[in-house]
């Protein structure tokens, strides 16, 4: 299992994005997560393709664009076009949910499931020969900086669990109230792609925040149970 730090640039400083993003590189993500809210699906605004595309000049590792909008389907081949490496999309807002994850591959990006904390891994079933990674939120999508839910720490062992009885390959990645607290159960349980906004960029050195929370979560792999 490789653990990678995914730094959420939803907590950095807008105005110097590119420079923050590469500080948290270089401490340590290996994979920059850019948060897509349309104010429907979640209550809340961020960014859309032209900060993508700004991204991708400026950025060497891929980026995971985690799509909390309602009708991903139209937006998808502007991300793609932009530079999106990976898109997911949340399950609870896809009707043709098949349809959608071949639509990114089609596309050339690497497609991506997410569920909200009320949403059952089961709901998962039939698609995880599909994607490259389900995401996991572990709060309510639509903010930063809120308090880690320890259920999810089921649903990701659920997902490692249904991954190896079923010889799958996608990854699993976690989202929300990741930090120095919570990063090493989130590990233990089977996440291995971790996503940081407010650990990472909200107060100190980026790029040290980076390094320890990485370090710490390799430390936990080392003491799993
Ligand atoms: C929340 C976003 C997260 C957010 C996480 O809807 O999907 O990616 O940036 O922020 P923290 O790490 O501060 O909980
Ligand atoms: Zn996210």
């Amino acid at each position: 299992m490789k653990i990678e730090l995914v730094p959420s640039i939803l907590a950095s400083n807008f105005a110097q994005l590119g420079a923050d993003a590469n500080l948290a590189i270089e401490g340590g993500g290996s994979v920059l997560h850019v948060d897509v809210m349309d104010g429907h699906f979640v209550p809340n605004l961020t960014i859309g393709p032209p900060v993508v595309k700004s991204l991708r000049k400026v950025i060497k590792v891929p980026l995971d664009c985690h799509l909390m909008i309602e009708n991903p389907d139209q937006f998808i081949p502007e991300f793609a076009e932009a530079g999106a490496d990976w898109i997911s999309v949340h399950q609870e807002v896809c009707k043709n949910l098949d349809r959608t994850l071949h639509l990114i591959s089609s596309h050339g990006c690497k497609p991506g499931v997410v569920i909200n904390p009320a949403t059952p891994v089961e709901t998962l079933t039939e698609v995880l020969d599909l994607v490259h990674h389900v995401l996991v939120m572990s709060v309510n999508p639509g903010f930063g900086g809120q308090k880690f839910i320890p259920n999810s720490l089921n649903k990701i062992a659920a997902l490692a669990r249904m991954r190896a009885e079923r010889k799958l390959e996608y990854r699993i990645e976690v989202d929300g109230g990741i930090d120095m607290t919570t990063v090493a159960d989130v590990v233990k349980a089977g996440a291995e792609l971790l996503v940081a906004g407010n650990a990472v960029f909200g107060k100190g050195d980026i790029r040290a925040n980076a390094a320890q929370l990485l370090d710490t979560a390799r430390a936990a792999t080392l003491i799993r149970t």
